[in-house]
């Protein structure tokens, strides 16, 4: 056996809302811990995986044909370009195992996306972490950490935890300061919510200039489908084909693959959304930094908060009142919280209970 696995730390996601329905007994809870998005997804996407459950006696397609092509167009990309996973999570495992031998290593940030660090232990590969820099990627460090070993780089972009992301030039930077056989993972889960910053890079657009770069995306975050489970990523030919060799033959639902098509056929209902989100950021960030608290800029759906000694204790009280949010320590970030951005009147409990607890505590 792999005895080796008994020192890697199991992920713990953020605490799901039934678990702490059960545990409280109370019926309304608020869930502000994963980077979902609050609203369900449109009902295009609904009516889809409606129509596509009668069918689901059958094996989806192991090639996501539809789904391929509509990404494809979307994207303005070669099919043999893509790859999808049960959510992009799979994809950063696929890179692991088949970008990367053992003895050879990965590089990365800390504090930043745990599954890196998981994924790369899981195999038996050293995977080396490179401080942040005020809450930011240091890419001039982990251009410095690459070794004749490395052989992939991830990069959250924007990052979680933190928030904070990498610029077009920084990135240009680095993706030149680095040797060609190095892959550079650029995990985008976020994408959606950083593309209207202008100095957000489209790490498409250095694949498509004909970088080392692995791009991946998720219909978790903005399109609302975290519960089933659809990640794609792009990269050369030659990487989607290695990656393809350690990909299960079925790793996409079949309803997941409709309900792929049905989101970006829903444009128009995911704008309407995102305006609302914006807003409700908005909001958040100015009613928590009325309250005192430190509020990180951020590129996503989330803040990261800094409440101070008493962070831990705040998460419990609002476990209590039936509001889960993120502690930070499994990041090294002690005096931290991670809140996702919720409903309007989600958001709005929250804000009160955090109140309340500052008015009692402090
Ligand atoms: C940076 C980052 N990458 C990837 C993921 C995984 O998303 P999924 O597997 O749902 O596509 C997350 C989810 O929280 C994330 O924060």
């Amino acid at each position: 056996m792999r005895t080796y696995l008994r020192n890697i730390a199991v992920y713990k996601p953020g605490k799901p809302i039934e678990e702490l329905k059960r545990e409280l007994g109370v019926r309304d809870v608020v869930k502000l811990a994963s980077n979902e998005n609050p609203f369900p997804p449109s009902p295009r996407v609904r009516k889809a995986i409606c129509r596509a459950v009668s069918g689901i006696n059958r094996y989806p397609e192991g090639n996501q044909y539809y789904l391929r092509q509509r990404i494809a167009k979307e994207f303005g990309v070669s099919e043999d370009q893509i790859i999808f996973g049960n959510g992009s999570d799979e994809i950063i495992v696929f890179a692991v195992r088949s970008l990367v031998a053992p003895g050879q290593e990965i590089v990365t940030s800390f504090p930043t996306f745990l599954i890196y660090k998981i994924a790369g232990l899981v195999e038996g590969i050293r995977v080396r972490e490179v401080p942040a820099k005020g809450m930011r990627y240091d890419l001039g460090a982990i251009s410095s950490a690459i070794t004749d070993s490395t052989k992939l780089v991830f990069i959250a972009n924007p990052d979680n935890p933190t928030g904070t992301y990498v610029t077009k030039e920084e990135l240009a930077r680095f993706l030149n300061s680095i040797p060609e056989e190095v892959c550079v993972f650029l995990d985008e889960a976020y994408y959606e919510f950083a593309r209207e910053l202008e100095d957000y890079p489209n790490g498409l657009d250095f694949l498509k200039a004909g970088k080392n770069v692995v791009v991946s995306r998720t219909f978790s975050k903005y399109y609302g489908l975290a519960g089933v489970r659809l990640g794609y990523a792009f990269a050369r030919k030659e990487v989607i084909d290695l990656m393809n060799r350690v990909r299960e033959p079925f790793n996409v639902n079949s309803l997941a693959q409709v309900a792929g098509i049905a989101a970006l056929d829903s444009k128009e209902y995911y704008e309407r959304i995102y305006r609302l989100f914006k807003r409700e950021k908005g909001f958040l960030r100015k009613a928590l930094s009325s309250l005192g608290l430190e509020v990180l800029d951020s590129a996503t759906n989330f803040l990261l908060v800094k409440v101070g000694p008493k962070s831990e204790e705040l998460v419990e009280y609002l476990l209590k009142s039936g509001i889960i949010v993120r502690h930070m320590k499994a990041w090294g970030l002690q005096d931290y919280i991670r809140v996702t951005v919720g409903q309007p009147r989600e958001n709005r409990r929250f804000v009160k209970a955090v109140k309340a607890f500052l008015k009692n505590r402090r």
